[in-house]
């Protein structure tokens, strides 16, 4: 397939923004929703304490990191000191203390890459995530967290592109799509890739944050309020950015050779990772490196299937807002594969 290099947008497309950011706005969570998270989470740590009563709570995810809509779950990490038990033997007994104290749906998932019990509290109808001393996900909740807070451009992107990738099924990891999480870097990563910068990278100046994981330490600098006016020079509207951002991952990136990184800021080599795809093994085919496990590729989980899907949809996307009569619906149309 022929690969369109740089082309220009169409003209009226700034007209779109208007709509575009009544659309963010309506997926902000409410003051309700809020409200209900921090019954919650109180309600929880009151079940916690019992057995754990040195235990923080940490919040994470969607629901710390400022990138949080109506429909997002919550995701918590409890952080306890580990004797001679498992992770496993902890998530177990923690999903029968819950069950106990009568939240609903209570399952330990503990297969996947990051072991949690996932429940459903009756209460306010979330659901919610529970991991162990998983603080990488802490530290990577303030990085976004504070990207988001030197340009407002950021979370109306990220809140779209989350938005259509929900309705159009590619944020399903057990499926071979993305997740949220790896939605936002690719747009963190795409507004440190726009002329002017929109975005800085907070990893390559002077750290001002240190927070240390697992012999990891995660640095950057964190003095945001000295970065308020950083993309002010770049006057793009929120209707050119989404157009750029789907016409950039759909004809401009090159998925055969380039790492998205935003600890960087800017497209790395699949090649200095040692990330090349080998005979019989379909990963590394979409690579997204994760800003401070730097050997995790949140791409991983795509196959030479999906990536086809997601590149599609991305096609389909710059489509739509190029030429579309009423791209702020056709767009955002449900579509299941
Ligand atoms: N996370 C991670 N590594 C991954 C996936 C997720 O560290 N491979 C952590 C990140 O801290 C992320 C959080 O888990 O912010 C939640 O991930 P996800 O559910 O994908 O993102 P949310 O922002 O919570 O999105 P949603 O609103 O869809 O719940
Ligand atoms: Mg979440």
């Amino acid at each position: 397939k022929m690969r369109r290099g740089w082309i220009e947008c169409r003209h009226d497309i700034d007209s779109f923004a208007p709509d575009l950011l009544s659309l963010y706005e309506s997926l902000k969570p409410s003051e309700e929703h809020k409200s209900k998270q921090t019954q919650l989470i109180d309600s929880l740590a009151k079940s916690l304490s019992k057995e754990w009563p040195n235990a923080r709570l940490h919040l994470y995810g969607s629901c710390a990191n400022s990138f949080g809509t109506s429909h997002s779950d919550v995701d918590v990490c409890l952080e306890i000191e580990i004797g001679t038990e498992s992770t496993v033997e902890i998530l177990q007994r923690l999903a029968d203390i819950l069950h106990g104290d009568n939240f609903d749906d209570v399952e330990a998932i503990t297969s996947a890459r990051v072991p949690i019990v996932r429940m459903l509290d009756p209460g306010s109808g979330f659901s919610c995530d529970i991991c162990i001393n998983n603080l990488f996900a802490v530290a990577n909740t303030k990085l976004l967290k504070d990207y988001a807070q030197i340009d407002g451009r950021l979370l109306q992107l990220a809140s779209i592109v989350k938005h259509w990738a929900k309705l159009r099924g590619v944020n399903e990891t057990y499926r071979g799509t993305l997740s949220s999480y790896a939605y936002v870097l690719m747009c963190i990563s795409f507004l440190q890739l726009r002329e002017p910068k929109i975005l800085p990278c907070l990893q390559a100046m002077d750290p001002t944050y240190i927070m240390v994981v697992d012999d990891t330490k995660c640095t950057y600098f964190d003095d945001i309020h000295q970065l308020h006016d950083f993309g002010a020079e770049n006057k793009e509207s929120i209707a050119e950015l989404l157009w750029a951002f789907f016409h950039y991952w759909a004809f401009q990136h090159d998925y055969r050779k380039d790492v998205i990184s935003i600890r960087m800021g800017k497209i790395i080599s699949k090649k200095e990772k040692d990330w090349t795809t080998r005979v019989g093994n379909d990963r590394h085919l979409m690579c997204i490196e994760d800003p401070f496990e730097i050997s995790h590729d949140l791409g991983r989980v795509v196959d030479r299937q999906t990536i086809r899907i997601i590149i599609e949809e991305f096609e389909r996307a710059a489509d739509v807002l190029q030429h579309d009569n009423d791209p702020c619906v056709t767009l955002f149309k449900p579509y299941n594969y």
